[in-house]
């Protein structure tokens, strides 16, 4: 037996690779929905071999369906995730709306899957920002084994990170560089087409950014408090696939070798490390892939105890869509997401 499913965003970057990864997981579906704004009613979504047809979020029933794959804006999560998960469903949201709750779990199936026994507090649980869950994942198992006091890190995030308009936005502003025409920002705040910004988000009072906060506090929450975590946030021009460069210090001795053999070990990790042109991963290889690459991998010389990697995922997958549907699946696993109305 299968689950009721609905995307909601199902027209936006993450919910149509939600509707694919649903499809390449196997994940058992009995009936699925795409919802979306009035403005997308009748819009064709792809499923398996279906054709499924958008209805807007405000006459869609959510009693009759069993788990609801939330993708859309933050102030729009907060408003409905409550109203929907009252209704029985539980929702899995990839917005920043409730990843801080103390009454919802933040979940990276590979670091804290336990956690999902708090899924029914609210019936919502939340899924990391994407450059979190990338980073979570290749994290967790070397804190396991050595104890991470500090991480520093910088990202390279691909504009898909900002849905649908980000996307747009560097195609056009690209062939308008070559055709001379207007290459004004809008989504952005700086041209990104042959660019890099370094700013996401909004700023906070320390001159941090919220896209930054996002990264240590959500660590925190997954993995331990006691983490030092300090990032500077990158915009670059790439369609799909966020980048980390990642300096680790341990409490403990660990070396690149030692941390090459535990990632390879390491659930949802592929260790791409030779010192060759081949030996490492780009945004490009990863898009459409289900991993987190981690290459370069070597001591850091300047420091006792410290390590440099490079890690690389598909943000519309592991970052959103892939985690979403594998939390689905954990909750199927363990009996969690029973039929709301059998
Ligand atoms: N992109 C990433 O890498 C990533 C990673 C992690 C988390 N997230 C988060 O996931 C969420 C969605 O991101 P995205 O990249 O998929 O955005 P997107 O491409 O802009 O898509 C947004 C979706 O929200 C729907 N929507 C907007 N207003 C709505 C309304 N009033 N009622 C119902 N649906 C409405 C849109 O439907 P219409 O087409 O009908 O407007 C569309 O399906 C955001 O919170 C984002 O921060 C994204």
């Amino acid at each position: 037996m299968g689950y009721r499913v609905a995307v909601v965003g199902a027209t936006g970057n993450v919910g149509r690779e939600m509707l694919a990864i649903l499809e390449d997981v196997n994940f058992p579906v009995d009936e699925i929905y795409a919802v979306a704004s009035r403005n997308s009613i009748g819009v064709e979504v792809n499923y398996a071999d279906k054709r499924i047809y958008c209805q807007a979020i405000d006459d869609f029933d959510f009693s009759k369906v069993d788990v609801v794959l939330m993708s859309v804006s933050g102030a729009f999560s907060k408003e409905w995730s409550p109203k929907i998960g009252k209704q029985g469903p539980i929702v899995i949201d990839n917005s920043s709306a409730w990843r801080m709750d103390p009454d919802v779990p933040l979940i990276v199936p590979e670091v804290n899957p336990d956690d999902a026994s708090l899924a029914r507090r609210k019936n919502i649980i939340a899924n990391p920002n994407c450059s979190t869950a990338q980073l979570v994942v290749a994290l967790k198992p070397l804190h396991d084994a050595a104890k991470i006091k500090r991480v520093v890190v910088s990202t390279y995030q691909s504009v898909s990170g900002a849905g649908k308009a980000g996307v747009d936005e560097l195609w056009d502003q690209t062939k308008a560089v070559f055709t001379l025409g207007p290459t004004e920002p809008k989504k952005f705040p700086k041209q990104i087409a042959f660019n890099v910004i370094p700013f996401i988000g909004s700023f906070n009072d320390d001159g941090y950014t919220d896209e930054e906060a996002k990264m240590w506090n959500e660590t925190h929450k997954m993995i331990d408090p006691a983490i030092k975590l300090t990032v500077t946030c990158v915009r670059v021009p790439v369609f799909v696939g966020h980048s980390e460069s990642v300096n680790i210090e341990f409490e403990t001795p660990l070396d690149e070798d030692e941390a090459r053999e535990i990632l390879r070990d390491a659930p949802g990790v592929l260790v791409v490390d030779k010192r060759d042109d081949k030996g490492y991963i780009t945004p490009k290889e990863a898009q459409g892939e289900f991993a987190v690459y981690v290459s370069r991998i070597r001591n850091d010389h300047s420091a006792p105890n410290c390590l440099n990697m490079w890690v690389v995922s598909d943000n519309l997958r592991k970052g959103a869509a892939l985690n979403a549907v594998q939390i689905a699946q954990l909750l199927h696993e363990r009996g969690m997401l029973e039929r709301a109305h059998a």
